[in-house]
């Protein structure tokens, strides 16, 4: 596998496979790799002739008192396992790269970042949507993998695709969980053990919700609100607990069948987030 690191021998290296006619896929990530990372690279492996991955911690995503300086930046070890897992080229630029000079030109989505993680995390939406359409204007890939436990940046990331005409094909991959359940994420190696015993209550919680409402219940906010409050009671300091509908993330009705159970929630100094999905099945 190689690595690179400016942007020029990266178009270089994607316009000389292009030209032999291969595909390419795109695994963008920022570093600090787990199995659910892995998976997307097994996805785009079976899905085209060469895989990129790319490694950067993206400034822009992260907000004042979040955790950008502190994040887990492990890059000899996500080398090593990106090569094992068949990766041909990791871009792995360092921030001059990506950001030479203050950054004016920003790539927005509206509404899709009003709900869930995007109304208490301002700004985190643009700034990824940013840094993936450089990412998608540096590496031309035909398709790009995101994770389904970030449901809201697949949703947004593909809206932004269509709405730009990015000729990328995305491809969001089921969430890899621990055998408790719990959705695998970087931030996990910040919990103390007590925290980890009791970080899959977060999943446990959404399968809760979603067995009541396939059970018929259909006043959301008040369910949300039992969730909420049976985490709070066990340690939990919940951000939200959300029942949206799945395309629109916006709140959902009775009307509506294709649900999302949603929720980001703090254990200590660590913000976990999952999801779930719902669909309701009219009675015949
Ligand atoms: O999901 C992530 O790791 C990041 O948000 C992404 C898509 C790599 C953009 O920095």
């Amino acid at each position: 596998m190689k690595m690179l690191q400016t942007i020029a021998e990266v178009r270089q290296q994607v316009r000389a496979w292009k030209q032999a006619g291969e595909s390419v896929a795109l695994v963008p990530t920022m570093g600090n790799l787990h199995e659910g990372h892995l998976r997307l690279v097994d996805e785009a492996r079976g899905n085209s002739d060469r895989v990129v991955a790319t490694v950067f911690v993206n400034p822009a995503q992260f907000g004042p008192g979040e955790d950008y300086e502190s994040y887990p930046r492990t890059l000899d070890a996500d080398r090593e396992l990106l090569s094992a897992r068949g990766t041909d080229l990791l871009f792995a630029p360092p921030v001059e790269e990506m950001y030479p000079r203050p950054n004016r030109a920003w790539v927005d989505v509206e509404e899709l970042d009003r709900h869930l993680c995007g109304a208490s995390r301002p700004g985190h939406f643009r700034g990824v949507c940013t840094v993936v359409s450089k990412l998608f204007l540096i590496v031309e890939p035909d398709s790009a993998f995101f994770g389904e436990k970030d449901y809201q940046q697949l949703a947004i990331l593909r809206r932004m695709t269509e709405d730009l005409c990015f000729p990328v094909e995305i491809h969001g991959v089921a969430t890899a969980r621990e055998p408790d359940g719990l959705a695998m994420s970087s931030r996990n190696r910040y919990l103390t053990d007590s925290e980890r015993s009791l970080a899959p209550e977060l999943y446990r919680h959404l399968q809760l919700a979603r067995q009541a409402i396939i059970d018929g219940e259909r006043d959301y906010a008040s369910l949300a609100r039992e969730m909420e409050k049976g985490l709070k009671n066990l340690g939990f300091t919940p951000d939200y607990f959300s029942v949206v509908e799945a395309a629109s993330l916006a709140p959902a009705g009775p009307e509506d069948r294709e649900l999302l159970v949603a929720a980001a929630a703090r254990l200590g100094a660590t913000r976990l987030i999952d999801n779930i999905g719902v669909t309701i099945v009219r009675s015949p």
